[in-house]
């Protein structure tokens, strides 16, 4: 782990999940060093800037909102599905903020989330085995062998596509798009609309008051332009090593690394491995970085992770995504919560709800029930409180399209509605309403634990 770190470092080392089948090498290089001429998608200035708010976040003064799709894909690629996940991240930000009084970070899972880690390397249909299908940047969905062989010309095509998410999502955060008002008055249509909508009243009315009031001393979107604007930005999961190392660049303010293919990057839980190329990849590049913290962590074992990828204990540098699933999280989190506080570590702790809580329904659907996941985002809440930190924030896999993935919510939704619009690529996505239904739960949460804190305040 001593040894010299480059962009190419990782080469020498174990990779699991970055795929060795190109059947044509010369064409990976030529796409290769393609990619290494494409402009850059984001800037190390405003990674800087993600990292700085999310010291914010390790420090407990605000909450991390990260989400979209589990996978992007060419197919779903349309201006309306960004802007409406844009959106629905916008109204969640202004429940959580309302309800945590605390600023909230928002981050998609966008521009450029499509790479797959598969449990399985192949998969049968009908007695024929191929190549299972691993995100369209690597091979295509169909069950044939030519859309299952790995084509190097789908890394040109994930980037344009990524480029072009990014210039949307930064028209839409600058453009007025995002204004307050606006994002509040689309929530309130969901209220009206939702079956538990009552609950989420009382929440809805204080955002309106506050909204008025300000209104009425003169905050408003045309006397301060902020109102407008929402800092946005975009993460996705290091998969494709030779894709981020060929978007890896010097930074010419500072001289160091940085992906410049998002503002922030994350390790999965099957490539999370000390001595393995991922680990050895994110090391050295100065992003700020996630990584996922699945049931089979050990205490030891994440801190030698906190220390290689963290070595200086920057505030902002790390995100931990807990994701044990709503049955285990109460036997394994609070260990690796207590030694990541015992020993200093300023780390973010978040929550990804989703993939501890997938199950195969019994028509064969992928599914997540949404009383699961609530529930592992509350024993998260509250084992965070209980070991005094910060329940820094949670990460999704959501679509404002209004598909049937998930199932449970306020509509019910059934194992048999399923069917009805299954469109993911790969896991179940909470839709539009679920998402925010979650926002107002979790919201509900964070209230009570600000007001406990209010009054402990008084108290002393
Ligand atoms: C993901 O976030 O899509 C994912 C594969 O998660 P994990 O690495 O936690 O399984
Ligand atoms: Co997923």
């Amino acid at each position: 782990m001593t040894d010299r770190w480059t962009p190419q470092s990782w080469r020498s080392k174990p990779a699991k999940h970055v795929p060795a089948d190109y059947p044509d090498a010369a064409a990976l290089e030529r796409v290769e060093a393609e990619l290494r001429r494409m402009p850059p998608l984001v800037f190390a200035g405003e990674a800087r800037r993600l990292k700085s708010l999310l010291g914010d976040v390790a420090a407990g003064k605000a909450f991390l909102l990260q989400g979209g799709d589990c996978a992007e894909s060419f197919k779903e690629f349309a201006a309306d599905n960004i802007r409406d996940t844009f959106r629905l991240i916008l109204q969640m930000a202004v429940v959580l903020t309302f309800a945590g009084g605390k600023p909230v970070v928002k981050v998609g899972r966008m521009a450029g989330q499509f790479a797959k880690p598969r449990s399985e390397a192949t998969e049968t249909i009908d007695g024929v085995t191929l190549p299972s299908y691993r995100g369209d940047n690597i091979n295509g969905m169909e069950f044939d062998a030519a859309s299952r062989t790995p084509d190097p010309e789908r890394l040109l095509k994930a980037y344009g596509q990524s480029a072009a998410t990014l210039n949307l999502l930064r028209a839409f955060a600058g453009g007025g798009y995002a204004d307050l008002y606006n994002i509040h008055r689309w929530t309130l249509g969901f209220v009206a609309d939702s079956p538990l909508g009552a609950r989420y009243r009382e929440l809805s009315d204080k955002i309106t008051e506050a909204l008025t009031f300000m209104a009425a001393i003169g905050v408003t979107p045309e006397s301060q332009p902020d109102l407008h604007r929402v800092e946005f930005f975009t993460a996705h999961e290091a998969l494709l090593l030779a894709y981020e190392e060929a978007l890896t660049r010097v930074d010419s303010t500072s001289g160091d690394w940085y992906d410049v293919s998002a503002h922030l990057l994350w390790i999965g839980e099957r490539t999370r491995q000390l001595d393995g190329a991922h680990v050895e990849y994110m090391r050295g590049i100065m992003n700020p970085i996630g990584l996922k913290v699945g049931p089979t962590v050990e205490p030891d074992e994440l801190m030698r992770l906190v220390d290689a990828l963290n070595p200086d204990n920057e505030a902002g540098r790390l995100t931990l995504y807990g994701r044990f699933g709503a049955d285990r999280i109460a036997e394994r989190l609070p260990a690796l919560m207590q030694a990541t506080r015992a020993n200093g570590r300023q780390v973010v702790w978040a929550i990804d709800p989703m993939h501890g809580n997938t199950l195969k329904a019994n028509n064969g659907y992928k599914t997540r029930p949404f009383d699961r996941i609530l529930s592992e985002v509350r024993s998260f809440i509250e084992i965070a409180e209980a070991e005094g930190v910060h329940p820094g924030g949670v990460h999704l896999e959501m679509t404002g399209q209004n598909v049937t993935e998930c199932i449970g919510g306020a509509r019910e939704l059934t194992e048999g509605e399923l069917g009805d619009r299954y469109h993911t690529h790969c896991d179940p996505r909470l839709n539009g309403e679920q998402a925010l239904e979650l926002a107002f739960l979790v919201a509900e949460r964070l209230k009570t634990e600000r007001l406990s804190g209010l009054q402990h305040q008084a108290a002393e």
